[in-house]
């Protein structure tokens, strides 16, 4: 695992952009695995800033994206589809249809995760991961288990990530308790893994994440078995580094 230190948020958010600019600039085609939570935001800001001011080309990018909340629909305004649209997709060239996020709406959850899995293995896996970490380790939704899942799964979520989320909704009741996951499997067979991290909450974490066993208690150790991880965090992140 490499670990970039960086001085902040801004920093973060800077360097990540720069790599998955480059990514795109060397491979028009790339296909990049993209995340929700707070902590990306920054990064996909900058993004939309290199294309309006540098030019950079997302014509031919296909994207796919981790995660989304079991029983919320594209327009609701906390769903992953939304966020991706409000974030990020709508202030860039991207054709939607080049978009991929998991259906929370699906009658057939074994059938949509299947044919998430197999969407992500006909485009050769992504050319970059980006990441952000649950303060208890989790990756995508793939919550805290006594096995890492292997495939894209409906997962119910823990006590610990629906109050770290409810600052999003209305209320903690408001947070749907089930989600729609991409699996390790997907998710690790990116060429590049690029995992942001940012203040004290994910201290220990990320901590473990690196000196830790590898342990599906904390899912993220998984990474450790990936050849090509970057960590992109600040001090205050890596304080148990
Ligand atoms: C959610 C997402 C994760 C994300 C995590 C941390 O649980 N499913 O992909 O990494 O939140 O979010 P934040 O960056 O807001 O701390």
């Amino acid at each position: 695992m490499q670990i970039r230190y960086s001085v902040d948020y801004a920093d973060i958010s800077r360097k990540a952009a720069l790599i998955i600019a480059a990514q795109v600039q060397i491979k028009p085609h790339s296909v990049l695995g993209l995340a929700t939570g707070s902590t990306p935001i920054g990064t996909y800001k900058e993004l939309i800033r290199f294309h309006h001011e540098e030019d950079l080309d997302f014509s031919k990018v296909k994207s796919v994206n981790l995660d989304e909340y079991y029983g919320l629909g594209p327009d609701h305004e906390q769903s992953y589809h939304y966020f991706m649209r409000q974030n990020f997709f709508d202030h860039i060239n991207i054709h939607l249809e080049n978009t991929h996020v998991p259906d929370g709406l699906t009658a057939d959850v074994s059938k949509t995760c299947a044919e998430y899995d197999a969407m992500v293995a006909s485009l050769g896996g992504t050319d970059i991961q980006l990441l952000g970490i649950g303060d208890n380790g989790h990756i995508a939704f793939n919550e805290p288990h006594s096995f890492f899942f292997a495939n894209t799964h409906l997962v119910d979520l823990n006590e610990e990530t629906i109050k770290a989320n409810a600052r999003f909704f209305a209320s903690e009741n408001e947070v749907p308790r089930q989600a729609i996951t991409m699996g390790m499997r997907s998710i690790l067979s990116a060429k590049l893994i690029l995992l942001l991290a940012s203040g004290p909450k994910k201290a220990a974490a990320i901590g473990q994440m690196i000196h830790g066993p590898v342990d599906p208690q904390l899912p993220a150790s998984i990474l450790q078995l990936h050849p090509n991880v970057m960590v992109i965090a600040d001090r205050e992140a890596l304080a148990l580094a």
